[in-house]
């Protein structure tokens, strides 16, 4: 059989390869937008989201390649997201993927005109998703995912979430809406989207229940991570969320019962996708993402 590792590690190049040939192609007159961009996309992010629309492809069997458009879509719109969160009216923070931040290398300005051009990217990108062999009525529900997610019903209502907790009264219910708007939308319309192109309803289902019991299990996981994990390793501060109040598992239970909550949504998303062999990179992602330091 063939290696999870050996999988992931093969298209994780291949995602690089792919966002390097876009951006080669984005050059002047933008100039230093497209540095900005460049800057913050290419300073070594996990590429999780784009491996798991790869992975959700597989459980529906639809090639890797054919999905480029879609994969790189999800990262563009994570990158922004990143930068956005990192802004000082936001998290504050001064270090993202190993790298000082990007308002800290362009300024705010630039900064958050690298995030609008993110965005706005990944719906171009998606201009090119035409060319796969897919129903267009299937294309625009999956754009719709896509834009849902990333929207202010998805993402973006978490972030406004997150940005007005309180800790005194919040419960489990209060930061599990948090998590599951500002992290597990996005990493759920990743998976959703290969079903709704196949337009395969079982496997739809299946993937969204995965998506969302991932999304929580990650998220938990960078909140543990933050208390409990290496700054230089994780490329990013930690402590952070503490000296801001921020509403967290670990906040509200402790880091060992958080633990045992990503544990929980790990097996529930285990559950909804199965011990098929079409299921075996999803499962490998997910198993990285509860037990990984960064
Ligand atoms: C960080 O996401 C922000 C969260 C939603 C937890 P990742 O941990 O996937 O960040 P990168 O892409 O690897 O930098
Ligand atoms: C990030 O959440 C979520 C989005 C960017 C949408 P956090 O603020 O908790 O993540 P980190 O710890 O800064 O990566
Ligand atoms: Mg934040
Ligand atoms: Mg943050």
């Amino acid at each position: 059989m063939e290696s999870m590792e050996g999988w992931a590690r093969t298209w994780r190049e291949a995602v690089e390869a792919w966002i390097a040939a876009d951006m080669d192609r984005e050059e002047a007159p933008g100039g230093r937008i497209h540095e900005a961009m460049r800057y913050s996309l290419t300073a070594g992010g996990k590429r999780l989201r784009p491996l798991l629309v790869l992975a959700a492809g597989r459980y529906v069997g639809i090639p890797e390649v054919v999905l480029r458009p879609w994969a790189l879509a999800v990262e563009y719109i994570h990158t922004y997201s990143l930068i956005h969160d990192d802004l000082p009216a936001m998290d504050n923070d001064d270090f993202r993927r190993g790298r000082p931040t990007s308002h800290r290398v362009f300024g705010e300005a630039m900064a958050i005109l690298a995030g609008d051009a993110l965005l706005t990217e990944a719906f171009l990108c998606l201009g090119a998703a035409t060319e796969a062999p897919f129903l267009p009525e299937r294309i625009l529900a999956t754009i719709r995912e896509l834009a849902w997610a990333a929207g202010s019903q998805g993402l973006i209502a978490g972030q406004v979430a997150d940005l007005g907790a309180q800790l005194e009264g919040a419960t489990l219910s209060t930061v599990e809406a948090i998590h599951a708007r500002k992290t597990g939308r996005l990493i759920t319309a990743a998976v959703v989207m290969p079903a709704l192109l196949a337009g395969d309803q079982e496997a739809q289902a299946r993937l969204r229940r995965y998506g969302e019991h991932f999304g929580l299990a990650f998220q938990i996981v960078d909140d543990i991570l933050n208390v409990v994990g290496d700054a230089q390793r994780l490329g990013k501060a930690t402590g952070s969320d503490a000296a801001l109040g921020k509403v967290t598992y670990p906040a509200l239970v402790g880091v060992d019962q958080s633990r045992r909550w990503a544990e929980h949504h790990r097996q529930q998303a285990l559950a909804a996708v199965g011990e098929s062999r079409e299921a075996d990179a999803l499962r490998y992602l997910l198993d990285q993402a509860v037990v990984r330091e960064r």
